[in-house]
């Protein structure tokens, strides 16, 4: 069946106490709107539509990033039937499903939105509920067997309505035509004065349409409306991911320390120490291992590699296979191909680093004039003489060697030794002297002072 996502995003959010729309704010480095709209991936939706209200433009902007085409505006609040009926113009040509779904509701997984889409075959509207622990101000479902009769808000509820635990997600599913025109009888004619999207339940019955409901666990229903919801949401999600990580036969010296984005790869038998940091598009093959304290993000980590300890890798860093990256290294935008090593104390950026070649602690990469960025490319089999400094743009030929020191401003050829750095002279005797004077000038400034 054709899909079309209708998803709600118009809603202040002013619990969030934020210049932000709630559906930008983050998790795992990846907006609500995109975990929203990514729980559909299993559904292959065809269409997309985002209903903006607060903040549009920026929802619009973050909404046409993921490759959302239709995004309509929401002018007014007037409820999540209202709502929904924004989108009936941008799905005028559209004949299939509609699925609504929350913006700022992460976790519906995609197992419970097929299990909807199944029990479409058997209803006109199926709505997604769930059991919950403390009903609070939830919608009640209102069934009778199978079939769901009607859904009541809490606010509109009798006593004996609110003593039902089986709760509206809002996650509801029919045909989008169907569901234009349910909307088209709700009023708002309730405590809240709103239209409310679950009244289509009631009328789809009225019409002789059947309804039915498919149970999720709470876990998933869960919305974000406050900052201390979005940090819940952030620690359930990283347990997920480490749950995953080990599953799929990643070891994890200390999973709670370890923090993943939503796209982080890393393949079996690739081992992660503690206190890791992975940011979004990181994928690191089997076998590699990242040492405790490191931070990497945009990168690409081979097999057999070794990062870290207290390593950076930033993003365009390409890291081949059986290469090293030792301590307070900061690699970014760069190549550094196989059997390379850069283990101590440097910053190659905006570079590509050949085959075998060695790095001494402290090189530099100088790859910025203020204005611009400059690259630096090193041949195979070189050797980076310590604290040489890589003027860019400028290159070092294969199995060339910089002396300890150096200043590079010019190309190095290959198989030649640069050195950059001045002369040394030593002067016999002289530091003997200069001690016996440090020492009497500090004596007499002490003799001074009593
Ligand atoms: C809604 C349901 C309730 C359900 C609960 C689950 C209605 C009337 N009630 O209540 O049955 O148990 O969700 O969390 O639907 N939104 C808009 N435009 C609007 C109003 C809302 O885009 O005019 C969006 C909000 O941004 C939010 C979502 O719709 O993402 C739900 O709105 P909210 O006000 O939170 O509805 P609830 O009162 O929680
Ligand atoms: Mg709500």
């Amino acid at each position: 069946m054709p899909t079309a996502l209708i998803i709600l995003a118009a809603g202040q959010g002013s619990r969030m106490n934020s210049d932000l729309p709630k559906v930008l704010h983050k998790i795992a480095g990846t907006s609500l709107l995109a975990h929203a709209m990514g729980s559909a991936d299993a559904l292959m939706p065809q269409r997309c539509v985002v209903v903006a209200g607060h903040e549009a433009e920026l929802v619009r902007a973050e909404a046409l990033s993921l490759g959302v085409v239709d995004v309509v505006l929401q002018e007014e609040q007037l409820g999540t039937g209202h709502a929904v009926l924004q989108a009936r113009d941008a799905l005028a040509d559209f004949d299939g499903d509609a699925l609504v779904l929350y913006g700022d509701t992460p976790f519906i997984s995609p197992k419970t939105l097929e299990k909807l889409a199944e029990a479409r075959k058997d209803h006109a509207v199926v709505v997604l509920g769930f059991e919950a622990a403390d009903a609070g101000r939830y919608g009640r479902l209102i069934t009778e067997g199978s079939t769901l009769e009607r859904i009541v808000e809490f606010k509109d509820a009798t006593p004996e309505e609110r003593a039902v635990t089986l709760c509206n997600s809002g996650v509801i599913a029919a045909d989008s035509k169907v569901l234009f025109d349910l909307l088209d009888a709700v009023k708002n004619d309730n405590a809240a004065g709103e239209f409310y999207l679950p009244d289509v339940v009631a009328i789809a019955c009225e019409r002789g349409l059947s309804a039915g409901f498919v149970t999720c666990d709470e876990s998933e229903t869960l919305g974000i409306n406050t900052r201390a919801e979005l940090a819940r949401a952030e620690g359930i999600f990283q347990s997920m991911k480490r749950a995953e990580a080990l599953e799929n036969g990643v070891t994890l010296l200390a999973p709670e320390t370890v923090f993943f984005a939503s796209d982080t790869f890393i393949g079996r038998d690739a081992v992660i120490e503690q206190n890791v940091v992975f940011g979004p598009e990181v994928t690191i093959e089997s076998g590699a291992l990242i040492r405790a304290f490191s931070h990497l993000e945009g990168c690409h980590v081979s097999r057999g590699a070794i990062i870290g300890p207290y390593a950076r890798l930033r993003p365009g860093a390409e890291i081949s296979e059986d290469v090293r990256i030792g301590n307070f290294v900061e690699i970014k935008n760069a190549t550094i191909a196989e059997g390379a090593k850069v283990n101590h104390l440097s910053y190659v950026g905006d570079a590509s680093v050949g085959l075998r070649s060695n790095l001494g602690a402290g090189t530099v990469t100088c790859n910025y004039d203020g204005v611009m960025k400059h690259r630096t490319e090193i041949g195979n089999d070189v050797f980076i003489g310590s604290s040489t400094m890589l003027v860019a743009p400028v290159s070092v030929g294969n199995r060339a060697m910089t002396a300890s020191g150096s200043v590079i401003t010019t190309d190095v050829p290959a198989e030649a030794l640069a050195i950059g750095r001045a002369k040394q002279v030593n002067k016999l005797g002289l530091a003997e002297k200069l001690f016996s004077r440090l020492v009497a000038i500090k004596a007499k400034k002490s003799a001074g002072k009593k």
